[in-house]
């Protein structure tokens, strides 16, 4: 049996909603078809937007999306994106396969996403290949309720309201695909760009440095440095991270449902490794930034696989598994113990391409395992983590050492919320949970679980999905409860009043 304590009276920071957000790319089948169908098509659409995928992420409470990329935000043309569609111009999508990009989805079509999914958008502008005309222009156009030229083009086509936008992405990967910029020259464009993103009426921007890939702490050393401050000022809010946790080797991947017990494990310890990322990108900034005013935004992560056969290499279509839930539940783990730092994170990418949370073919839909830990874990949005202690067992073989355990524990209007992890292929664990301060009156479960590989098809699209977790117990200290095998759950614990007053 394993031992949880959580202790109700250790309040620890906020854990931003926004560390649940998503990123969606012009790449593939992401925008077009994945959530994009046009006006015309047969599949039900408002706005040309798919119903069944808004409504999936409604579902879920997604916070915030980040568009229109990735490599594609730094070659992508806002003004193209704008106007009668039929007048946009073609082009070829040169990062993502040469395949046409039409420009039918693009600023409108994006706000319009968020409004009916309600959540806030994230955009990522121009450096590598646009100009601070254009970056600037861009604000203007969304933001600006005034007489302007650029507010004038916005109703001009149609919205005559100002949107109100808050994160604002200066550049993506600028040591690659965004420009091949040393972190210095990075760092001075950041603020020549930075300088121009302005603040229209009440509206406010959040604004984030392009960052480093993986453990490249030269960058977040030289970008901080160069830009993070001028004098007293600060000039940047959050600086981004990206990290892929890849089983295998990039030469050598494996489809994401055909994978051997030591891959399981191999790729546990590579997704545990954010932890590592966090703490020393984070240990970086504070020397630049003691005070803690710049966040670290990881605005790219998930398992990259090899693509599924039969279609197209740069697509990026995977498939999803148990397996890729517990990766994403362990993921979460680690942004919700440093959401002190971590303001935001967004997994790569939403609908169809890589460790995607939602897949289509035509007019189906089918959620994969990783959209319910999603589920699962939205109670903690904006919630206080608390502090909690977890007994956990060394699992794995002679490679690869993992913990048989993850969790998280928070509260919010009285209401506490654990979500734990059994990483183990084969064993089930009772787990003992002891409750400091807090005294639980009802309990209810939801759990996630299944062979490692499991996932959801087209033609079997409900495989994997949550069920109630029966049997948890109220005891004497708390509550106890018992997971299977590769399984996540979600215990919800409702306080139990004292004379009418509630925590
Ligand atoms: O998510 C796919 C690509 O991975 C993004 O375009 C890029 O930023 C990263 O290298």
């Amino acid at each position: 049996m394993a031992k949880l304590v959580i202790n109700a009276w250790d309040r620890k920071s906020k854990i931003n909603k926004e560390l649940y957000g998503q990123f969606s790319e012009h790449l593939g089948r992401g925008i077009y078809e994945g959530i994009y169908v046009g006006e015309d098509s047969d599949i039900k659409n408002i706005k040309g937007i798919r119903c069944d995928v808004a409504e999936a992420l409604r579902r879920i409470r997604l916070p915030v999306l980040r568009w229109p990329g990735g490599c594609f935000a730094d070659y992508y043309h806002w003004k193209d994106g704008v106007g009668p569609r039929e007048k946009r111009k073609k082009l070829v999508n040169a990062n993502w396969g040469n395949v046409l990009e039409d420009n039918a989805f693009g600023t409108h079509e994006f706000m319009e996403l968020c409004e009916q999914v309600g959540c806030e958008p994230y955009i990522c502008g121009n450096v590598g290949s646009g100009t601070v005309e254009e970056m600037s222009d861009w604000i203007e156009y969304l933001t600006f309720d005034g007489v302007s030229p650029m507010s004038e083009l916005r109703a001009q086509n149609g919205h005559p309201a100002a949107w109100r936008v808050k994160y604002w992405g200066v550049g993506n990967e600028n040591w690659g695909c965004g420009g091949n910029m040393t972190p210095e020259q990075y760092g001075q464009e950041f603020r020549r760009y930075r300088t121009f993103c302005r603040n229209y009426g009440d509206n406010r921007l959040y604004c984030i440095a392009g960052g480093a890939d993986v453990a490249d702490y030269r960058w977040t050393e030289g970008v901080m440095r160069t830009a993070a401050y001028k004098g007293n000022h600060r000039l940047m809010d959050g600086i981004s991270l990206h990290y892929y946790t890849q089983p295998n080797t990039w030469e050598h991947k494996k489809r994401a449902a055909e994978f051997e017990l030591a891959d399981y494990y191999r790729g546990f310890v590579r997704a545990l490794r954010m932890e590592e990322l966090i703490e020393k990108h984070c240990e970086i900034m504070s020397r630049y930034d003691p005070a803690h005013e710049v966040g670290l935004v990881v605005d790219e992560w998930g398992a990259w696989y090899e693509v599924e056969e039969g279609s197209h290499p740069a697509f990026l279509y995977q498939q999803g598994t148990i397996r890729d839930a517990l990766l994403a539940a362990v993921t979460l783990d680690i942004f919700n113990r440093h959401s002190d730092r971590v303001k935001m994170a967004n997994l790569a990418q939403m609908v169809n391409v890589i460790h995607a949370i939602i897949l289509t073919e035509g007019k189906n839909m089918v959620l994969t395992p990783t959209y319910y830990t999603f589920d699962l874990y939205k109670g903690h949005q904006d919630a206080a983590l608390l502090g909690s202690w977890l007994e956990t067992e060394e699992i794995g073989d002679a490679e690869s050492r993992i913990p048989s355990l993850s969790h998280t524990a928070s509260i919010k209007d009285g209401v506490l919320h654990l979500t734990i992890s059994n990483l183990s292929p084969c064993r089930s664990e009772e787990i003992d949970c002891y409750l400091l301060g807090y005294t639980t009156e009802t309990t209810q479960g939801r759990l996630l679980q299944g062979d490692m590989a499991a996932h959801n098809t087209f033609d079997c699209p409900e495989k994997v999905k949550p069920e109630m977790l029966r049997d948890i117990k109220i005891t004497d200290g708390g509550i106890r409860f018992t997971l299977p095998a590769c399984a996540v759950a979600e215990i919800i614990l409702d306080e139990k009043k004292i004379m009418g007053t509630k925590a």
